[in-house]
């Protein structure tokens, strides 16, 4: 597996997702890379007032998804966008709390469903996130892969029902328990919709796609493969179809011992790991089907010192006999340190140097 070719391949980020190849060092990115942790991201979120006008102000967003990139020289960038943009372009409300977060229109009852528009309808409220995309596909370094995303059916649903995100996604558990009809329709709407939208991201310019399932960790058996699995096959299948060799990362975060086979059953190129999967187990039961992508604790961001290291060098051990892909187990949170985050892509590079 550690036969790289002599020269480092043209996108080190994509050649790990498409061929599912080892590379040396492991490319990395960083979920939330862009974001408060940053004094640049701050002075543009600025400028554009709120988070969702920088949202859709496509040379904004297209500004703050490029810092991080001139900072720290990453191997992707990851669109500038919201999983909340979806529901509000399929006509539900949405604003954000200072200090609390994302408040939306409900979606409980048929009725509600009904004045939802089809998902073939969200193009024209989205237009400005593919014009972002064609920015980011001119203006990004070659070596830098571009990834677009969408929040997955499930975790999109608990906000949408729920109206804000909870810590149990309890309304939306109770939706399914009690009107399975209705919350089956908004999940194959959800569903329906995150195929277009990734579709068209995609012709926009995007070269690789993650799926994020924030909250697959609260679908348990059955439940689990009908919300989190399924609705990522599909997803995964009708993008394949219509884009044929542009690789998949899904993130069913908190999947547990279901990360085990999740790659195979979605169609997945690549699964995301959250904090919580142990490096040694999910080499042998994860990583032996393809590529995998994580899993630092974001806390060592805002920890560092001696720990950061030490825990750098297990994950990159751990994950050396086959594809990787650094990144933290999930987004970086806003008390970080960008010398921390330097550090580690120092450190990431300097132990894949060793390797070549
Ligand atoms: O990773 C990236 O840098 C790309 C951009 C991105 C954002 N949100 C920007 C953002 C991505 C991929 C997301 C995904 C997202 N959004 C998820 C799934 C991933 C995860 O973290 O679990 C979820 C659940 C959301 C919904 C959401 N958006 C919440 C709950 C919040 C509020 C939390 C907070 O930190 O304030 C947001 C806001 C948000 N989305 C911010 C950013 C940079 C912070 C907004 C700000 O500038 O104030």
């Amino acid at each position: 597996m550690s036969d790289t070719a002599a020269r480092p391949p043209a996108k080190p980020l994509l050649a790990a997702l498409l061929a599912g190849q080892r590379v040396d060092p492991p490319p990395i990115w960083l979920m939330r890379q862009a974001g408060r942790y940053l004094p640049e991201y701050r002075a543009t979120r600025a400028k554009a007032g709120d988070f969702l006008s920088l949202c859709y102000t496509p040379e904004l967003a297209a500004e703050v998804t490029l810092q991080p990139i001139r900072r720290f020289g990453f191997d992707a960038a990851i669109l500038f966008a919201d999983i909340l943009l979806v529901p509000q372009a399929l006509g539900a409300d949405l604003w954000f709390e200072t200090g609390e977060g994302p408040r939306l229109s409900t979606v409980t009852t048929p009725a509600d469903l009904a004045r939802l528009k089809p998902a073939e309808a969200i193009h024209e409220h989205l237009a400005p996130v593919y014009e972002t995309v064609r920015i980011l596909s001119r203006e990004l370094p070659r070596e830098t892969t571009l990834i677009g995303f969408a929040g997955a059916p499930w975790t999109v649903a608990s906000y949408m029902v729920a109206g804000r995100g909870t810590p149990d996604q309890g309304p939306a558990h109770r939706l399914k328990a009690e009107d399975r009809p209705t919350f089956d329709a908004l999940i194959d709407r959800l569903t329906e919709a995150t195929v277009v939208y990734l579709s068209a991201q995609i012709a926009a310019g995007a070269e690789a796609v993650k799926l994020f399932d924030s909250w697959a960790g609260s679908l348990k058996g059955e439940d689990f493969d009908r919300y989190a699995l399924v609705p990522a096959r599909r997803i995964v299948s009708a993008l394949k179809e219509r884009h044929p060799g542009v690789p998949v990362i899904a993130f069913p975060r908190g999947a547990g011992e279901r990360y085990a086979g999740f790659a195979r059953a979605s169609g997945a190129d690549c699964v995301a790991l959250d904090t919580a999967v142990d490096p040694a187990w999910a080499a042998r039961e994860v990583q032996k089907d393809g590529c995998v992508q994580g899993n630092l604790d974001p806390r060592l961001m805002v920890e560092g010192g001696a720990a950061l290291e030490a825990e750098t060098r297990r994950i990159l051990e751990a994950f050396s006999g086959g594809p990787h892909i650094f990144n933290l187990g999930h987004g970086i949170t806003p008390d970080a340190d960008p010398d921390n985050v330097a550090r580690l892509v120092d450190i990431v590079r300097e132990w894949g140097a060793t390797r070549r």
